[in-house]
């Protein structure tokens, strides 16, 4: 594979980043993860505008321009033969001499970019789209500001052992009661044919999938309404999904035990699946 470091393309072998690099000392750095069909790209300027806003939040510089970035985006699809997958892009606080909690100057230390590809043939066609995922719920301790793509993504992937050892795919995490997304995706029930999602605030990450699926979903005739709920109502509704740059729509059939309808996909979350692949290809 042909990555991408600091303005260099390289074989993965031959990239390196310091071992004081903050996003390895400190977890300091954002990252975003755009998918790839039929060899393109799938909303970049939404997830380049959330980058642009992560790095503002956190006070990072931006090591190279929005379009040298789609530029670097298109030459590592080309470079690697993409044709369904994912680009990962992470920008870190860069590498100071010393281990240091306060930030380092940005004139002296310029920020880590690293960027690489993943290639998944048949992506779009996932078998797990058919048959539907299985959640439990955990509690939410993450930070509170969950609307950065930061790499602090210890808790999420405890969330997701703790999935696996319960037999299950993934968990939705709660907070004071309600729902705030899943460990790596926004997450939606379905009552009586409305879409029920969480706000946008402080709580959850600003899904580029779902402004996407809200979107078509209403220029559908679909009824959204943007609400917290709880893991009771979840287990009462008629279906639930989830969605994120690496899994489009996916329904979800079970939470904490419950089968949700006859557990299997259900319609909502199959014809918003169809629709968000057609119409963001
Ligand atoms: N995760 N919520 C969380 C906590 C996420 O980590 C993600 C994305 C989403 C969905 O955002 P988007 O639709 O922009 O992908 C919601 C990525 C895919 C990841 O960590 O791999």
């Amino acid at each position: 594979r042909t990555v991408y470091v600091n303005g260099e393309y390289l074989p993965e072998t031959e990239a390196k980043v310091s071992i004081f690099d903050r996003g390895f000392l400190m977890a300091d750095g954002v990252y975003e993860v755009t998918s790839v069909l039929d060899g393109k790209l799938i909303d970049f300027d939404g997830h380049a505008k959330r980058l642009e806003r992560s790095l503002r939040e956190l006070d990072m510089a931006a090591p190279i321009t929005m379009e040298e970035l789609l530029e670097v985006h298109r030459e590592l699809v080309r470079l690697n033969g993409i044709e369904e997958g994912m680009i990962y892009l992470q920008i870190t606080r860069g590498a100071p001499e010393d281990r240091d909690f306060a930030f380092p100057d940005p004139a002296k230390v310029p920020s880590t970019i690293v960027l690489f590809t993943q290639n998944k043939p048949g992506l779009a066609n996932s078998p797990a789209a058919a048959k539907g995922l299985k959640v439990i719920s955990i509690e939410d301790i993450r930070w509170g500001r969950r609307d950065i793509k930061t790499v602090q993504l210890l808790y999420p992937s405890m969330g997701k052992m703790m999935a696996k050892k319960a037999g299950c795919d993934d968990a939705w995490m709660v907070e004071d009661g309600f729902v705030t997304e899943g460990t790596s995706n926004n997450a939606y029930i379905v009552k009586d044919g409305k879409i029920i999602t969480r706000q946008l605030s402080n709580d959850i990450l600003h899904g580029i999938t779902r402004a996407a699926v809200l979107k078509f979903a209403e220029e559908a005739q679909m009824v959204v309404e943007e609400r917290p709920f709880t893991i009771a109502e979840a287990q009462a509704a008629d279906e639930a999904f989830i969605t994120s740059a690496s899994t489009f729509v996916m329904p979800v059939v079970e939470i904490d035990g419950t089968a949700l309808g006859d557990g299997t996909p259900g319609p909502v979350s199959k014809r918003l699946r169809e629709i968000y692949l057609e119409e963001s290809r």
